[in-house]
């Protein structure tokens, strides 16, 4: 326990935890000070843990309880894993645009967790964004004018789509299609540290809740530009065995993909979250 480190990785973003082996069980006190590492730097990232998936799913459940995608199934033996992988021959990556999880579920997950297993030997990287700082750096006029506002998010945004495809192609479920769609305040308050962060993404917020697309297409597209500025964001470069866990409720990602002809395989989980409350 006195051996753990938490070094951040950027100004915004990120902490790379040292002296933790999550192939054991964590101890309280241990799980305690995750926990609150995670709650201040959003994302944790774990270097040298090729985890077994039983292991992986012991070591989630000690954060929550766990939930399937929709849209792709899990590994036949642990269908709460799923594969996310880019094989040699395709193009296009899942997850390869700004996104919180499944924004678009009435209840959208609080975390997800990504364990690399295959990775190519340059590229690949995953980029992630504090959206506490996207909403706290915003105009106090566009904060209250957002204060007041929900989004729609759909699960069928054209760029999102695509990047589930070849997934859905290989393993997708029998309910694939399904469109799913929910409402959810533009600025949630982080049901753990009472912080307020902006809550749409590029690839699934479509509108405004009573408003037209075009309507709303102006402060979106800004916001969009604005909630993903460099120095909100981190870059983390994968090697077979790292882990990374994030918190869907104020931070963002995006698979970056600049691996063509080359293969990468990661395990993810996803921990259920609870309904977005807004903050005006
Ligand atoms: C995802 O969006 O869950 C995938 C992220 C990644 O592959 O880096």
């Amino acid at each position: 326990m006195s051996d753990i480190g938490i070094h951040p990785v950027s100004g915004a973003v990120g902490a790379e935890i040292t002296g933790v082996d999550l192939a054991t069980g964590l101890d309280d006190q241990t799980l305690g000070m995750l926990r609150q590492a995670w709650l201040d730097h959003l994302v944790l990232f774990f270097r040298d843990q090729p985890l077994t998936p039983a292991q992986f799913l012991a070591f989630a459940r000690r954060f929550g309880t766990i939930i399937e995608y929709p849209f792709v199934k899990g590994l036949d033996d642990y269908p709460e894993i799923i594969p996310v992988v880019k094989l040699e021959r395709e193009r296009i990556n899942f997850g390869g645009v700004w996104h919180s999880d499944t924004a678009y579920l009435d209840v959208p997950p609080m975390a997800s967790m990504l364990l690399a297993r295959e990775v190519p030997s340059a590229g690949g990287d995953t980029l992630f964004a504090n959206m506490y700082l996207a909403y706290e750096t915003l105009s106090e006029g566009m904060k209250r004018l957002l204060g007041g506002l929900r989004a729609v998010n759909s699960s069928s945004k054209a760029d999102a789509s695509r990047t589930r495809e070849d997934r859905i192609a290989e393993r997708g479920r029998a309910d694939a299609r399904a469109l799913y769609e929910a409402a959810h305040p533009v600025v949630r308050v982080h049901p753990e540290t009472g912080r307020k962060a902006l809550y749409v993404n590029v690839a699934h917020t479509v509108r405004f809740d009573g408003m037209t697309e075009e309507e709303s297409a102006p402060i979106l597209t800004f916001l969009y530009r604005h909630q993903v500025r460099p120095e909100f964001t981190c870059r983390f470069r994968w090697q077979p065995g790292s882990l990374a866990f994030w918190d869907n409720r104020c931070a963002q990602h995006n698979a970056v993909n600049d691996y063509a002809g080359h293969r990468r395989v990661m395990h993810r989980i996803t921990l259920a979250g609870d309904g977005p409350v807004g903050g005006a």
